[in-house]
């Protein structure tokens, strides 16, 4: 069964509380948040202080992604906010050896993102020192995405690419995830299911949630 990893861009934040006790209550594995900057992506979201505020409210996993250029800077800001996991952009990151790096030595999880446009092979020298891969299947800035159909065959390609390395790296799927189509994208490899519109514009989110848990 893979994990499932409601992304909060969706949640309603006038509310914030009383939706992250629904995350709690639900089959929900971990928390996805979105960190936007409006220089990597066309889109503001929030920062360390919204997750800091999110890490009162649970136990689960808080897995931070960070859409934003220079992401070394804002490392440790995040870490002592609560993240456990913290993904970044290969896009974003010219040293991104070193970036991962600094994400482990401040004892997170360490994830790498790469966007639509990035081939999977970009990963193969970083492959072995990380613990998971975010598959944009949206292009970032904004949840309510369609899902880009050429990421199924990226899945394949990284579950092999993982397979050849021994790499433990978990493969998490990120945009335009709904219960329609993530049976597939387990199929294809998928480990982790990010899905922002799917849980938070459903009429039942607790529902929608053991849907995807159960795809
Ligand atoms: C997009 C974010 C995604 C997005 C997911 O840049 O990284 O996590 O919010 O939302 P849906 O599932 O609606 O595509
Ligand atoms: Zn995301």
């Amino acid at each position: 069964m893979p994990l499932v990893a409601p992304s909060l861009l969706f949640a309603d934040f006038l509310r914030l509380e009383e939706q992250c006790r629904m995350l709690n209550e639900s089959e929900t594995d971990w928390f996805h948040l979105d960190v936007m900057d409006g220089r990597f992506v066309p889109n503001i979201s929030f920062g360390p202080m919204i997750v800091e505020f999110i890490r009162k409210t649970t136990e689960k996993v808080c897995d931070v992604h960070l859409m934003i250029v220079e992401p070394e800077k804002y490392t440790e800001a995040f870490k002592n906010a609560g993240a456990d996991h913290l993904s970044v952009h290969i896009e974003a990151c010219p040293h991104l050896h070193r970036n991962i790096q600094q994400i482990k030595s401040l004892g997170m999880k360490a994830g790498v993102a790469i966007n639509p446009h990035t081939p999977v092979n970009a990963l193969s020298e970083i492959i072995r020192d990380i613990d998971q891969v975010i598959l944009m299947s949206v292009n970032p800035g904004f949840g309510g995405q369609k899902f880009i159909p050429h990421t199924m065959e990226k899945i394949r390609q990284l579950r092999k690419l993982i397979n050849e390395t021994g790499s433990k790296a978990l493969i998490e799927i990120d945009g335009g995830v709904t219960v329609e189509n993530a049976p597939e994208i387990v199929k294809a490899g998928a480990d982790v299911l990010v899905a922002g519109n799917a849980v938070f514009k459903s009429a039942d989110p607790k529902k929608a949630i053991a849907q995807l848990k159960h795809s």
